[in-house]
């Protein structure tokens, strides 16, 4: 694919449909030629009307859908849903205690079917794979058990700026192994004035500092750029250092094809909230290879137990001593949410009629479309270390402010996401999307995430976004207002320097805790709630 360009594609149809690439009657007619465009009906869209910060005076009327381009922070709501979660709920009133093993999902073993449908999506088989927990536990657990540092081996690799979950995990980790940060933990990093990481710096650093390092905690797309890394070959590289590796595929399940038994990685997390659908707070999964788990493991393998990890054949008689279930299953601990995994079905289902290999092919036009729009809307003109207000060369009257991608221009280095930062502040724009019923998020310092999902967005979906952000760019009162700088400078200037600044360090005392907040508590928030 990558000898392709999504544009060659889009070239070849304009000619061919005698339109042009950016007009709405193109992203029509590829929609019209889309397989996957029904798909988007399994789905629940957010009625603009309900949401909040939208500008009602803008609606046409009640139903209008949302613009939802966000399925990188959470996933709509497949139609289905709801019937299985009622499903669960009545087995549970009409049988008591019985539904831990009859009827509909029984409780008991309502991760089962679940997690193998989970093995296909991340190329595993499925007793390397189990569903448990949430992803920031369940990386502890599995760092309890990988993470075992010696005097020579005592270093974690992560990412600069990882997401701040997983850095205060591996950071925790460490400080838990009476360690310190500041000594055995390696922070891969960009070059000066770079957002993405190169694989010869990641190379290098194994080479270099291989032999005193542990464990490598990989992200497979990156939560802030975009970024898909080659983790095949990075976990060659890394393992012929004696290194263990970990994958966090929070952002890269249900995104991009992932093979995680040809990747040959050690262990591997992820939630399912995200292009998964499994809605907030949704069971998380775990991968673990097969070479540390098979013959039936050992009850002394070194790990955190729970009865639910223990053999089904020896589970109810209650015995002091640990006799572990086949594969990763025997990680879990506790018994399992029927209710968690009813909403998961709700979305595998979906999945189960295609695959992510399939959708990749519509991702690649969708997400390429998306830039195509954005370079012709709004070339790059200036690099975001111009855009200071007080700065004579960040001025509107030049024309349209500038929009630069971050996330790697070649399909192959990326899933669905976007990431773009503007050559003005960004929480004004975000606000004025928001008032008309876009749903996207940012990340500070300097990032607008977008994600036209493939089983669920059109390319008229792509389309109206970038119209509705030129129509932002293009107004005057917006203009003004753009230039009211929120404190975002500061932040970008701060975080090359910080590696934990995280959404809320400049707006989190006006927000209240998540058990008292309502939509007009937030309001000074401006929407950025939308946090993961
Ligand atoms: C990369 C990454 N790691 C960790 C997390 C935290 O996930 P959870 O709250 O499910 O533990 C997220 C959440 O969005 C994430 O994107």
């Amino acid at each position: 694919m990558s000898n392709n360009k999504p544009m060659n594609v889009f070239r070849a149809k304009a000619k061919h449909w005698n339109l042009a690439v950016d007009s709405a009657e193109f992203a029509m007619r590829l929609d019209q030629e889309d397989p996957f465009g029904t798909y988007r009906h399994q789905f629940i869209f957010p009625k603009k009307s309900d949401l909040p910060y939208v500008d009602k005076k803008r609606l046409f009327d009640d139903n209008e859908e949302a613009l939802y381009l966000c399925g990188q922070s959470l996933g709509l709501e497949p139609k289905t849903c709801k019937k299985n979660v009622k499903e669960v709920l009545k087995n549970w009133g009409e049988k008591g205690v019985h539904s831990h093993f009859h009827g509909y999902m029984p409780a008991a073993l309502s991760d089962l079917v679940p997690k193998t449908l989970m093995a296909r999506i991340v190329g595993a088989k499925p007793n390397e794979v189990a569903l448990m927990n949430a992803l920031t536990v369940n990386l502890h657990l599995l760092l309890s058990t990988f993470y075992r540092p010696s005097q020579r081996r005592h270093k974690i690799i992560i990412e600069e700026h990882a997401f701040s979950s997983d850095m205060f995990v591996v950071k925790s980790q460490i400080r838990f192994h009476g360690l310190s940060p500041d000594n055995s933990l390696i922070m891969l990093k960009t070059r000066p004035g770079e957002h993405l990481l190169r694989e010869e710096d990641i190379l290098e650093v194994i080479e270099k500092e291989g032999d005193n390092v542990m464990v490598a905690m990989l992200p497979a797309v990156q939560y802030y750029t975009g970024q898909l890394l080659n983790v095949q070959r990075l976990t060659k590289a890394a393992q012929n250092k004696g290194i263990v590796v970990g994958v966090d595929l929070a952002h890269a399940v249900g995104n991009v094809p992932i093979y995680l038994d040809k990747w040959n990685v050690d262990f591997a997390a992820w939630c399912t909230y995200k292009y998964l659908c499994s809605g907030a707070g949704g069971i998380g999964g775990i991968y673990v290879n097969e070479q540390y788990t098979e013959n039936g493991g050992s009850a002394t393998f070194p790990m955190l137990q729970g009865w639910w990890g223990n053999s089904i054949k020896t589970k109810f008689l209650m015995k002091d001593d640990f006799d572990p279930s086949i594969g990763a299953d025997m990680f879990k601990l506790s018994n399992p949410s029927p209710v968690l995994n009813a909403m998961l079905m709700a979305s595998l289902d979906i999945y189960n009629q295609t695959s992510v290999e399939e959708l990749k092919e519509k991702q690649f036009l969708l997400t390429g479309y998306l830039e195509y729009m954005i370079k012709s809307y709004f070339p790059r003109k200036r690099t975001s270390k111009t855009r200071h207000p007080s700065n004579d060369n960040n001025n509107l009257s030049g024309g349209m402010p500038s929009v630069e991608i971050i996330t790697p221009a070649d399909p192959d280095q990326r899933g669905a996401q976007l990431s773009l930062i503007f050559s003005v502040p960004l929480t004004p724009v975000q606000e004025e999307l928001q008032k008309r019923g876009v749903v996207c998020d940012i990340r500070m310092p300097s990032v607008m995430r977008v994600a036209p999902v493939p089983i669920y967005n059109s390319f008229t979906d792509v389309h109206k976004f970038v119209s509705i952000l030129y129509e932002i760019f293009e107004g005057f009162d917006i203009e003004k207002r753009l230039y009211d700088n929120c404190g975002e400078e500061d932040l970008f200037t701060e975080w090359h320097g910080d590696d934990n600044l995280s959404m809320s360090s400049s707006n989190s005392s006006a927000c209240p805790s998540p058990t008292t907040v309502s939509d007009s508590d937030c309001d000074s928030f401006n929407g950025s709630l939308n946090v993961l």
